[in-house]
């Protein structure tokens, strides 16, 4: 972004509003240099040019909630913003919006050890979060790759899922309270951190996976739960898709299962090259299965291997590596857990869809089909959750082609996928989110009746439409 650009976005902000935030937050704490709109101005997509008027770093309930008057009083709009890792937009200040970072507001609060929950401020990082927890002897079972950098609000936001879904399900299962600011500058305490409340509508619910258009999110209680008795990882080598599946089953019906995902050849070579780490196996597969398991017993182990040398007798599985140390485990992890950053260097046009588990066979091999068709010249890498149901397909940008040319190209493509996808009764985001990347879609996953629904419900918490303006859909 250029100075010229900056000023020009910086004017628009009536006078008196930059007076009032000055004497709100300080120099401190109202950020308008270049370096700091381009930083707080995007997430990790790279298909959009960051262009906010300003950055604000509160750090208490009662300085957002005259930062949301403020706002009101003058037409500004805001976007929420957590650790930046999202992969739709949804966090992009593009158009002279005001970002509201919850960076200054990440204090775990309380860990109740008897009622297994932990409270903190918005901004927390869900690896402190997670730090915390075990701390008690606890975990918080929510855990991807970003955990590092992400924001527990941005993660409540997104109703993050992650590598452990399958065991224990998506952020949603576990948020038990919530405080939010929403549209009108009202705080909101949703639930209270309470097991049991049959008080009418849940508007928790709402605001998880709200994507910041409602409100924001700037306190929440999460149910903590008990760590798994020795976690073990294998990576298998397998020969298809269809073999992936079979294994999947087998996983199922005989290992107390934590995660199982999956990812191709290319997606292996990519990471292996990139982060300099072993391969698992001296021959090549078409596809990999990452399984962890608890292994509380030595009947769990023999179990595990048994049920390997049955999948390789069947020909689903061609080689099996099994960890036989924590580090090794956290090795083979970064097999798949690394794949995301490595490949970003290629600006990937990401597809993130799903169906239910017992139509992905369907869902892999029509993608499959249209991929081979339409993307024949391009690297495609695929990963995800296979166990439920959420596959990622990431298509490589060469060098040879501009940003442009490759997204609205792949724009095109999405139309035939997201076609299987709503033919199946899948999902066009499985956990990434709409944000500005898919709200073109959202046909495709829900229908008109919802999407009028979601608008009055926008109305309803945010009259002035100053939150997130232009995420999920059009404003
Ligand atoms: C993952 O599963 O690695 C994340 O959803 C990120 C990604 O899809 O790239
Ligand atoms: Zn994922």
């Amino acid at each position: 972004m250029t100075a010229g650009k900056q000023a020009a976005d910086i004017a628009k902000l009536p006078d008196a509003m930059t007076h009032a935030l000055r004497s709100l937050l300080g120099e401190e704490r109202f950020l308008t240099d270049a370096e700091s709109l381009a930083h707080y101005g995007r997430d990790w997509t790279r298909f959009v040019a960051p262009a906010p008027s300003g950055v604000l770093l509160p750090i208490s309930i009662s300085e957002i909630q005259t930062i949301v008057s403020l706002a009101r009083q003058y037409q500004v709009k805001l976007v929420p913003s957590g650790g930046r890792t999202g992969l739709s937009g949804g966090a992009m200040a593009a158009k002279g919006e005001l970002v509201l970072s919850l960076e200054r507001m990440r204090k775990i609060l309380q860990v109740d050890k008897a009622g297994r929950s932990l409270t903190c401020e918005g901004g927390a990082i869900t690896g402190e979060i997670h730090r915390a927890a075990a701390e008690h002897g606890l975990m918080y079972p929510v855990d991807f790759a970003s955990s590092g950098s992400s924001q527990i609000g941005g993660n409540i936001a997104t109703n993050a899922g992650g590598i452990q879904v399958i065991r224990y399900g998506m952020t949603r299962n576990w948020v038990t309270g919530l405080k939010v600011v929403t549209g009108t500058g009202e705080l909101l305490e949703l639930n209270q951190g309470l097991v049991k409340n049959n008080t009418g509508l849940d508007l928790r619910h709402l605001f998880i996976g709200s994507e910041g258009i409602l409100g924001v999110i700037v306190e929440a209680t999460l149910g903590l739960t008990d760590p798994p008795k020795n976690p073990r990882v294998m990576v298998l080598g397998v020969p298809s898709m269809a073999s992936l599946m079979h294994v999947l089953t087998g996983c199922q019906a005989q290992l107390s299962l934590l995660a199982f995902e999956f990812f191709s050849d290319l997606a292996l070579q990519k990471v292996t090259t990139g982060q300099g780490i072993q391969p698992p196996f001296k021959d090549r597969y078409p596809f990999y299965a990452l399984v962890e398991f608890e292994s509380a017993s030595a009947e769990a182990e023999t179990q595990a291997e048994q049920l390997v040398e049955g999948c390789m007798t069947q020909g689903w599985v061609r080689d099996a590596v099994l960890s036989q140390s924590e580090s090794q485990r956290r090795s083979l992890w970064r097999l798949r857990e690394d794949i995301s950053e490595t490949i970003a260097q290629w600006t990937p046009y990401k597809n993130d869809i799903s169906t239910t588990v017992q139509k992905t066979p369907a869902l892999l091999s029509e993608v499959d089909a249209l991929v081979a068709r339409h993307y024949a010249d391009l690297e495609v890498v695929w990963y995800g959750h296979i166990g439920d149901g959420n596959l990622h397909l990431n298509i490589l940008k060469p060098d040879t082609v501009s940003v442009e040319e490759f997204q609205a190209r792949c724009k095109s493509v999405s139309h035939h996928v997201f076609r299987v996808v709503q033919e199946l009764g899948g999902s066009i985001s499985a956990e990434h989110g709409v944000g500005l990347l898919k709200k073109d879609f959202l046909h495709f996953s829900r229908d008109p009746a919802e999407i009028t629904l979601m608008r009055g419900i926008k109305a309803q918490f945010d009259p002035d439409g100053i939150f997130n303006p232009g995420k999920v859909f059009n404003a």
